[in-house]
């Protein structure tokens, strides 16, 4: 099988891995791919938002899967391009992608689905936002309605903060606080059949303890010690069901990567956000465990071959992921420094690049991960952060704490 994957971050490297380690796989192409991925895979650019750019690539290389990992190809109709074909791809139209896409979008299924989320408003003017803040009261919850890259969402007891953030949106989403720890839940489905992977948790604030602003994640592990039984069986009756049925109801039917971000509230699961493609760093954690071969599990969900796909096999045990982030992110990202000890097994590239003299430096705000596994939490912890003691990167930033709470026993339900 010949599969081309779209883009070229941390997500990508951790797809590039597994579909390049999966036996049906004879070549791997890349775009545009990053440094960390050239090890695997034959890179070629793409502008990666036109999808008859993308289209077009997957027909010259002769793709036989088209594995789109980034959400705005998605929502600029990458994968409809693609099928256009007679290409299998694997990720959403452009119309189920609005489930990311849109948070209103989002609300709205969710609200004729039956599916518990946070109560939301959405709000045009400042007296809008001022009028939902104070029905919810604080913390508040201010949410920019388009596409942000994990950076839309301000979450504060600052009142006036939250209306800052309302007003450099043109529409945002102000919702009701939910209190719990999060869980992301990824799901492989082609429209119909629905197959979970193992649960995981990311860290979204830059730091320690969860201080700071958010990011685009700044860690995660898998599977959840914590996790109630029988929460994956829950999430997929109460929400990845019904998200599905209505998506086929409204003539869009979602077939790709549902990620529903979840609180364990008091009051049992609530969604926080839908998203239309893998998680980053989750992905890194989860695939490390994933034994089942990817290319054949995401072709059988491009093909709407998913039901008959033999159910997946994990290895046991626990995998950690740490980021290291460049100086200054998140508010913004110093690039350029010179990356070391960046080429071992367990790291993943994120914002890398070669410079004119072909030294690794970087390129993002996230630049690499490291991902350990181990017989439990603990162990896969200090297999991550002993892999990334080996990396060099001037003014990185990392958490010390990803996974921590979780392998002392210490993540409480409410
Ligand atoms: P989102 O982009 O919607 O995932 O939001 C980013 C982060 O903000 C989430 O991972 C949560 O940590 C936090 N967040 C978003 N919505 C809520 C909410 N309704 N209640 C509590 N935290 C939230
Ligand atoms: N880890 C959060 C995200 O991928 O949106």
């Amino acid at each position: 099988m010949r599969v081309l994957l779209i883009g070229g971050g941390g997500r990508e490297h951790a797809l590039a891995l597994s579909l390049a380690a999966d036996p049906a796989v004879d070549q791997l192409i890349a775009a545009p791919g990053n440094p960390g991925i050239a090890a695997v895979a034959q890179r070629r650019p793409v502008a990666a938002t036109d999808p008859q750019a993308v289209a077009a690539l997957a027909v010259e290389v002769g793709a036989d899967l088209v594995v789109i990992g980034p959400e705005a190809p998605l929502v600029a109709g990458a994968a409809d391009a693609v099928r256009a074909k007679g290409i299998a791809c694997f990720g959403p139209s452009a119309a189920a992608a609005e489930l990311e896409g849109s948070k209103s979008f989002a609300k709205g299924v969710m609200a004729a689905a039956g599916v518990p989320t946070a109560r939301a408003v959405t709000c045009r003017t400042p007296d809008e936002v001022a009028a939902a803040l104070d029905e919810f009261g604080a913390p508040y919850v201010v949410k920019n309605d388009g596409l942000a890259a994990g950076k839309g969402v301000v979450v504060t007891d600052d009142r006036a903060a939250a209306l800052v953030h309302a007003q450099a949106c043109e529409q945002v989403v102000v919702e009701e606080y939910l209190a719990g720890p999060e869980v992301s839940l990824f799901v492989v489905t082609d429209g119909d059949a629905a197959v979970p992977l193992l649960p995981a948790q990311d860290f979204k604030r830059i730091g320690d303890g969860d201080t700071g602003p958010n990011t685009g994640g700044m860690g995660a592990y898998a599977p959840l010690p914590w996790a109630p039984p029988g929460l994956v069986d829950q999430v997929m009756a109460e929400v990845v069901q019904p998200t599905l049925a209505q998506l086929r109801e409204r003539g869009t039917p979602f077939a790709g990567l549902l990620y529903v971000g979840l609180a364990i509230t008091a009051g049992g699961p609530r969604v926080i956000e839908f998203n239309a493609r893998f998680g980053d760093p989750e992905t890194q954690a989860v695939l490390a465990l994933l034994e089942t071969p990817l290319a054949g599990l995401l072709r059988a969900a491009a093909t709407g071959t998913l039901a008959a796909h033999p159910p997946l096999r994990w290895r046991p045990g626990a995998a950690v992921t740490v980021v290291l982030a460049s100086a200054g992110y998140p508010a913004g990202a110093r690039t350029g420094d010179a990356i070391t000890g960046a080429e071992q097994p367990g790291i993943v590239h994120a914002g890398t690049a070669r410079d004119d003299s072909g030294e690794l430096v970087s390129a993002g705000g996230r630049v690499l991960c490291a991902t350990g596994v181990g017989a439990d939490l603990g162990q896969a912890r200090e297999a991550a952060y002993r892999l990334l003691a080996g990396v060099g990167l001037a003014g990185g930033q990392f958490r010390r704490d990803i996974a921590q709470a979780a392998a002392h026993g210490r993540v409480a339900l409410p």
